[in-house]
């Protein structure tokens, strides 16, 4: 079960990654919006990222404008590591090395095919551990205000 969030400005976008995942066959729950009216990014992006962090969904696709603000208030949630991509490249590189849980495209930026790209690349790529699983266990430990080296 994948989250699903926007705000306004990532409806269209989100709407669009619906029937991509509807197409392959991956469950999705939606946490809104589900309005083109004029809301604020961090509540979406949190509602999503704190069911990732129940245990409830195994990582959370985000849309805003920029795909910025959502991934900046996605990466606040303890525990969730956002990547906001605008390529496939980066989406497959933040599963394999950065192990994300969740992923941040820009409505504004990215158009709906080169974003179903981004989304497969993201859904398909899986951690590749051993020394990445050290630097993730890094950026954990910053999150937690611990030193590092
Ligand atoms: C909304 O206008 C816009 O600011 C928002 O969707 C996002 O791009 C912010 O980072």
């Amino acid at each position: 079960m994948y989250a699903i969030a926007s705000d306004h400005a990532g409806l269209p976008l989100k709407r669009s990654i619906e029937e991509h995942l509807k197409e392959r066959g991956i469950e999705y729950k939606d946490y809104g919006t589900d309005t083109e009216a004029s809301c604020d990014y961090a509540v979406f992006g949190k509602r999503a990222c704190d069911a990732v962090m129940r245990g409830e969904c195994e990582r959370a696709i985000l849309c805003c404008g920029t795909g910025v603000g959502i991934s900046i208030a996605a990466n606040k949630v303890r525990g969730i590591r956002c990547v906001c991509c605008s390529d496939p490249y980066s989406a497959a590189m933040g599963r394999r090395h950065n192990d994300a849980n969740a992923l941040a495209i820009g409505a504004r930026v990215v158009g709906t095919e080169l974003a179903n790209f981004i989304v497969d690349a993201f859904l398909d790529a899986a951690f590749e551990g051993d020394r990445h699983a050290r630097r993730v266990g890094q950026i954990m430990a910053i999150e937690r205000g611990e030193e590092i080296e």
